[in-house]
């Protein structure tokens, strides 16, 4: 099936599916591994930091190997792709959808640049994520209220045609300096009047009830990605604390569980929503 069809179909019964962050082999073998032992699917997506690490093929190669011998459904997703250049590029070597984040550039330009993708995913029958208002990146200032609109939401989605919309309603990017509070009213009043399927980014660090809540009143797509790499890193820590040992092949599956674990958790939250 379609990513663009999975979602209108979550966006109209109320379910949401997790968008997990994936680095290296590792973080995608502890992702796949807790996906498995359930029976709901994933998108695993990549920032370009990421595609920088592992290079454009790797990845491709990579994710439909592994989603393979795991046995999965899962769909390849580009995460706040900054350029058409790169969305054409993702497209080219497979990927099943892509983010064209031009949210920090005026509304217009936001428009023109998602249409632009929009039409070019056409032919690939790609689904096409896009973002509107302030969802604070990695270092940027947290909170300032500014949030998505409605109208503006319903607008946006109508003048672009996007598949996926990612919506400022209380979350950051990274670990978060004062608790989250999401704007679930606000959710479901964008979720009521936008023909687009919601995306929540930031949901590192929100809580369980608040994640279910966000879902119930209409968030169909949960990115997580901070929580997963501090889950292998801090593993990882205490590991090499404890050893001398060399062979990386003994000390990576700690952390790499350490991510199933993390993974499994998210997982029960949004099938439980
Ligand atoms: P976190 O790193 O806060 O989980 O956000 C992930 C995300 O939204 C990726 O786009």
């Amino acid at each position: 099936m379609l990513l663009k069809d999975k979602l209108a179909q979550f966006n109209q019964s109320g379910h949401a599916i997790l968008a997990a962050n994936f680095y290296n082999f590792e973080t995608l073998t502890g992702i796949l591994n807790a996906v498995g032992d359930t029976s709901q699917d994933i998108i695993l997506q990549v920032s370009e930091g990421t595609i920088q690490y592992l290079g454009l093929e790797m990845t491709v190669d990579m994710v439909r190997a592994a989603l393979k011998q795991h046995e999965i459904c899962g769909w390849l997703h580009l995460d706040h792709g900054s350029s058409i250049e790169l969305v054409q590029q993702c497209l080219d070597v497979g990927f099943d959808s892509v983010m064209i984040d031009a949210s920090e550039k005026p509304l217009e330009e936001n428009i023109k640049i998602t249409r632009q993708v929009v039409r070019l995913a056409e032919s690939y029958q790609a689904n096409v994520e896009a973002e509107l208002g302030y969802i604070a990146k990695l270092g940027q200032h947290q909170g300032g209220n500014i949030y998505t609109q409605p109208e503006e939401a319903k607008n946006f989605a109508e003048a672009t045609g996007i598949n996926a919309l990612a919506i400022a309603v209380g979350t950051a990017h990274g670990f978060y300096k004062d608790p989250p509070h999401l704007q679930l009213d606000l959710i479901a009043s964008i979720h009521a009047i936008t023909p687009a399927a919601l995306v929540l980014h930031g949901a590192s660090g929100v809580p369980a009830e608040q994640l279910k809540k966000a879902i119930n009143n209409g968030i169909s797509k949960i990115n997580v990605a901070t929580d997963s790499k501090n889950a292998f890193m801090q593993s990882l820590k205490v590991t090499l604390n404890k050893t001398d040992e060399i062979d990386l092949r003994l000390v990576f599956p700690k952390a790499t569980k350490a991510v199933s674990d993390l993974i499994a958790q998210k997982l029960t939250i949004i099938s439980s929503a």
